[in-house]
């Protein structure tokens, strides 16, 4: 094996080398990250049948994937943490000894390369250089991801540079888990359905990934390393590595407030990080830093600052259209890639609700023709596009500021057809932190499995927590009382439905309404009413020029605070308590019982803003 000269990490170097004595790659290949070798590598996989080339008069430069119809999203059950101890993973991961897992991927892994190239990738999490940023080098035997890996994060020999001799790093190695015998020809989406292993070692800081070729299994810089095994990072520095969106908000008179958004997979981080206010607002305007991740520290000044780790975006299609999110439209107009869209007969892609009427014949994401009478969907639910952020129209100038952004606001928020409010402001930190910590939300195709069951999904942060979960909501508390100047905590819910299934609250731009009393509320603190579980605005709190249709009757509903369904909403945030007791913080305990007590003695909430 050749390695280049420009790379003088020895541990780098030794262990490429020892990855390559066990993978046995037929070649392997140094990543510079450069635009001639992303083109070179695009260009193979067409030829392989992985890629098909979009027409470039209408999608320049970009390319379509269709996955193995199994395996199309993360897998969590297949999904581990393999701490030293196994009360450090806690209850909500899957943990085997690290030992015992070394000796299955160290089976797994002999050969697995066979008749494939391994690429060698450097990347850095944050912009290169950043005193935020970290560093990690994926090896995987997919062209794919190497494509992928260009997009999503700073790959390529910048970040060697970066590296020297001696900085540490994120070892991760993937593989398809398909090796090819001589002469035996690929397919377009080589995988192993039998046996996927998506793997942590967070005393080690290492990620190994065996089966799977499909979003956060394989594209190691996101999930298993930004969030799992950041969060070790983060824990035992003192920061936070989260699954929210970063955004701005500027007022008509300039002044700007950032603001994370903490959402589920699926529910909205995206859509909402490129919200375009309703022109009848006047000039507000919303700037996207991030779409998917936040990492954030602790500044001098006592407040958060927060860093985009990626650099693209791997956004669900379905659903993304000139409507919804006009932003990620432009983002994906050009070098973009798509897994499991459907193909017009023109070269372009398609996806449900892309158009409101269908394309009369496309082929789907299984490669079958199709047309509107067909049962299926033309798109996989979870299929996805992959674009630089760069390209997004709403970018916000410091999106790639080494220092980060200083942060106003945490909002969090599920998807509830009941229970949750449209939007509520809890009173301090701890409130916050067990609202957070306490949220839940219906399951989306972001994840195999059945979709549409309510869970617990803490902090957004259920299938991305490293370790822990309940250390991980005292590693919350702890932040908070290191800030001079804590950000507000927020609950919001734009998927409240009526009894037919119909959502209550119109959501997508509409919720700049809700965003301004948010900004609002963080900066100045004055407006709404109290009630038990927090404060919440009145119909005239929320400016509704361009939606004076939606009277105070509809937003009362949207908003209302059922207190039976409530009693046992919090009887079941004991379920979760239960689960995690042996390292649940007091604290959580305490307010759960003022919720309770407050309930209580509540009104009806529509009577309190009298
Ligand atoms: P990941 O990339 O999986 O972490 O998800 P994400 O949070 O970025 O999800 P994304 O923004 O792509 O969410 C897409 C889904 O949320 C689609 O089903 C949208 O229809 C739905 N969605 C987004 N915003 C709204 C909203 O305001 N109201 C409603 N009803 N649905 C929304
Ligand atoms: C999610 O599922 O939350 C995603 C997509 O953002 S993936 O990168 O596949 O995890
Ligand atoms: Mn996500």
């Amino acid at each position: 094996m050749q390695i280049p000269d420009y790379v003088h990490h020895t541990r780098l170097r030794q262990w490429v080398e020892e990855m390559v004595a066990l993978c046995k790659p037929d070649q392997v290949h140094w990543c510079d990250g450069s635009q001639s070798e992303y083109d070179a590598l695009c260009q193979l996989l067409v030829e392989n049948g992985t890629f098909t080339r979009l027409n470039p008069e209408l999608r320049p430069n970009s390319y379509l994937a269709r996955s193995d119809p199994d395996d199309v999203a993360r897998t969590e059950d297949r999904t581990f943490i393999c701490s030293l101890s196994k009360q450090d993973a806690g209850p909500t991961n899957n943990w085997v000894d690290p030992r015992k897992m070394h000796k299955i991927l160290n089976g797994l892994f002999d050969g697995c390369m066979r008749g494939r190239t391994m690429y060698v990738m450097p990347f850095s999490m944050g912009p290169v250089g950043s005193p935020l940023s970290y560093l990690g080098v994926e090896l995987s035997d997919s062209a794919y991801v190497a494509v992928h890996m260009r997009i999503m994060t700073r790959m390529g020999r910048a970040v060697c540079d970066v590296l020297g001799a001696d900085a540490p790093f994120v070892p991760a190695v993937h593989s398809v888990g398909q090796p090819l015998e001589p002469g035996q020809a690929d397919v377009p989406w080589p995988c192993n359905n039998a046996n996927k292993y998506i793997v942590h070692f967070p005393e080690e800081r290492a990620i190994w990934s065996f089966g799977s070729g499909y979003g956060g299994n394989a594209l190691l810089g996101k999930k298993c390393f930004a969030l799992r095994i950041a969060s070790n990072i983060a824990r035992d520095e003192g920061w936070l590595a989260e699954h929210m969106a970063i955004i701005g908000v500027q007022a008509p008179d300039g002044e700007k407030t950032y603001v994370t958004a903490a959402f589920p997979s699926a529910c909205g981080k995206t859509n909402f990080a490129m919200l375009i206010p309703p022109p009848a607002l006047g000039d507000w305007k919303v700037t996207t830093v991030g779409d998917d991740i936040a990492w954030m520290k602790v500044g001098d000044d006592g407040q958060v600052y927060a860093i985009n780790p990626e650099a693209g975006i791997f956004g669900v299609a379905p659903g993304t259209n000139v409507e919804s999110n006009p932003n990620a439209m432009a983002t994906i107009a050009r070098n973009a890639l798509f897994t499991n869209v459907a193909l017009t007969p023109d070269g372009d892609v398609w996806w449900e609700d892309m158009t409101p009427t269908p394309p009369p014949a496309l082929i789907d994401w299984h490669g079958n023709p199709w047309t509107p009478a067909s049962k299926e969907k033309a798109a996989h639910p979870n299929a996805r596009f992959t674009a630089p952020a760069s390209q997004c129209p709403s970018i916000d100038p410091d999106w790639e500021n080494p220092r980060g952004v200083p942060i106003r606001a945490f909002i969090f928020g599920g998807r509830r057809r009941n229970v949750m409010p449209l939007v509520l402001h809890t009173f301090n930190w701890p409130y916050g932190v067990y609202f957070a910590a306490t949220m839940a939300s219906e399951t989306t195709a972001a994840a195999t499995g059945k979709v549409g069951e309510v869970r617990r999904d803490p902090m957004a942060m259920l299938p991305f927590c490293g370790y822990h979960m309940a250390s991980y909501f005292n590693h919350w508390l702890q932040f908070g009382r290191a800030l001079s100047n804590p950000p507000r905590i927020f609950l919001v819910n734009w998927f409240r439905k009526d009894k037919d299934e119909h959502f209550l609250w119109k959501g997508y731009g509409e919720n700049m309404r809700i965003l301004q009393w948010i900004v609002g509320r963080a900066r100045t603190r004055s407006s709404g009413v109290e009630m038990g579980l927090g404060r919440v605005p009145t119909y005239a709190d929320i400016d509704w020029r361009g939606m004076e249709d939606f009277t105070p009757e509809q937003f009362e509903q949207v908003m209302s605070i059922d207190t039976e369904l409530w009693k046992q909403e919090i009887l079941s945030h004991d379920e979760l308590f239960m689960k995690l007791y042996d390292r649940l913080p007091k604290e959580l305990l305490s307010v759960r019982d003022l919720l309770l007590s407050s309930l209580w003695s509540e009104p009806e909430w529509k009577d309190r803003q009298e």
